[in-house]
């Protein structure tokens, strides 16, 4: 990238943030935002010139038009020089700095990831991704007793459901398993969770996905955490889509127990992520087994890692800096944005499902779809070939879902409204050979 594109993304940014000050974009309707605020985002939102700059910060194949941005995110070109940086140095100083400056700058680090999840400290402890988090806490749990239940969603990620069946079994208790209606509207998922709670008193133990990776579905965590709290239910809330994909906070989400992630919509490097305990729970959450006794009172204790890409955890602060100077709320508007401009644009396709609902509170910017009828993995992959040879689209097909597989649509930032456009025109084409 040249020093004067860089120069153009990061005014323009700059202005986005400037127009926006601090203040968080929150859908109109959704959390009472007066309307001239919501206009200026929403102009914001759909200026595609604005974005084009935006996307100019990353180096994205031109192979495909990527619409699988789920898997992880890129980072931006000033992240990404900042890691290799990092990398040059890590690997000239060797131990050098690990043992000795590396100890000195981690504190700073830790504090700022603190300071973004909206944390207290001690609440927060690094891990490699989600999936280390996420299994600390299941595996960990320590309330459980025999002929108890816990309570999943055929929606969760399949790691998880089978880290909850692990624990579900070595405690002597039972599993409930839940498929999420489809369609589903925002009481609808309320009142199913409700009801989940009322039929199942034996249930100790919940794991709800904020965002999940199936279909994209957004869950109400709060509202629904805050059900389970009333009736004796721990809730574990898997936000490795939600956070940086939402502007969303610990308090947001309400749990006392979560696990992101920081290498899918923050944009860090692969290989970074956290673990949220609040601070009275700590005790509930037993140590992990290689934790040293000195560190078995504290957050610290209840992950256990080794040697760490330490060019990947230095590089944190820069990825934050990035995710700010577009704004968490203005990314999260703009990932919607392209999700509904495809979703518009086919709703009138007799035989193609799209699996999220028109509300915003249901969904961030991934959505999946499933033609009528075509609900083995078989068939999906071959949607997925389809629109990749055909049209030169990249999705990726999801199964495990109780109606049945599908294909997920997970656009980027750097994606133009074009992209998802060509999308939609391939989708229409596709349907009439269905
Ligand atoms: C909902 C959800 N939870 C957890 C994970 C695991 O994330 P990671 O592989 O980065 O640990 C993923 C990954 O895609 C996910 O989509």
């Amino acid at each position: 990238m040249t020093k004067n594109t860089q120069n153009i993304s990061r005014r323009s940014a700059l202005k986005g943030a400037a127009i926006l000050g601090t203040a968080a974009f929150i859908p109109a309707g959704v959390h009472g935002k007066d309307a001239k605020e919501t206009n200026t985002v929403m102009d914001l939102t759909q200026d595609e010139k604005y974005w084009a700059e935006i996307a100019m910060d990353f180096d994205v194949t031109p192979d495909v038009i990527n619409l699988e941005n789920g898997y992880w995110g890129l980072m931006s070109r000033p992240v990404l020089e900042k890691y290799i940086a990092n990398t040059r140095a890590v690997n000239r100083n060797n131990s050098y700095y690990a043992r000795r400056g590396y100890k000195e700058d981690f504190p700073a680090i830790l504090r700022r990831i603190e300071r973004e999840l909206g944390a207290r400290r001690g609440e927060i402890v690094l891990t490699r991704n989600a999936t280390e988090a996420l299994q600390g806490l299941i595996n960990g749990y320590d309330r459980l007793k025999p002929g108890e239940a816990v309570m999943y969603a055929d929606l969760d990620y399949y790691s998880m459901i089978a880290a909850m069946d692990t624990l579900a079994a070595r405690q002597s208790c039972e599993v409930v398993r839940l498929n999420i209606p489809e369609p589903v509207d925002y009481d609808g998922i309320l009142e199913f969770y409700r009801a989940a709670l009322a039929d199942h008193p034996k249930v100790r133990l919940l794991l709800l996905t904020q965002i999940g990776h199936r279909t994209g579905l957004q869950i109400p965590v709060r509202e629904i955490t805050k059900m389970a709290r009333a009736a004796g239910v721990d809730v574990i809330v898997d936000a490795a889509h939600s956070y940086g994909q939402l502007d969303v906070k610990i308090d947001d989400i309400g749990a006392d127990f979560i696990g992101f992630n920081l290498h899918k919509w923050i944009g860090a490097p692969l290989g970074v992520g956290a673990m949220y305990i609040r601070e009275n729970r700590l005790g509930d959450i037993a140590p992990n087994p290689s934790a040293a006794p000195s560190e078995k009172d504290g957050i610290e204790g209840r992950v256990h890692t080794g040697t760490t890409n330490f060019a990947a955890v230095m590089t944190i602060p820069d990825a934050f800096d990035y995710h700010a100077r577009i704004g968490a709320g203005h990314k999260e508007a703009r990932l919607r944005y392209l999700r509904d401009v495809w979703v518009e644009a086919v709703r009138d396709i007799e035989n193609l499902r799209v699996l999220t609902g028109n509300d915003p509170r249901l969904h961030g910017g991934i959505t999946s779809f499933r033609f009528d009828g075509k609900t083995s993995v078989a068939e999906n992959k071959a949607i997925v070939e389809r629109l990749l040879k055909d049209h030169g689209i990249f999705t990726v097909h999801r199964d495990g879902v109780a109606n049945g597989a599908c294909v997920r649509v997970t656009p980027s930032i750097y994606n133009s409204v074009d992209d998802v456009q060509q999308l939609a025109r391939a989708l229409r084409a596709l349907s009439t050979q269905m």
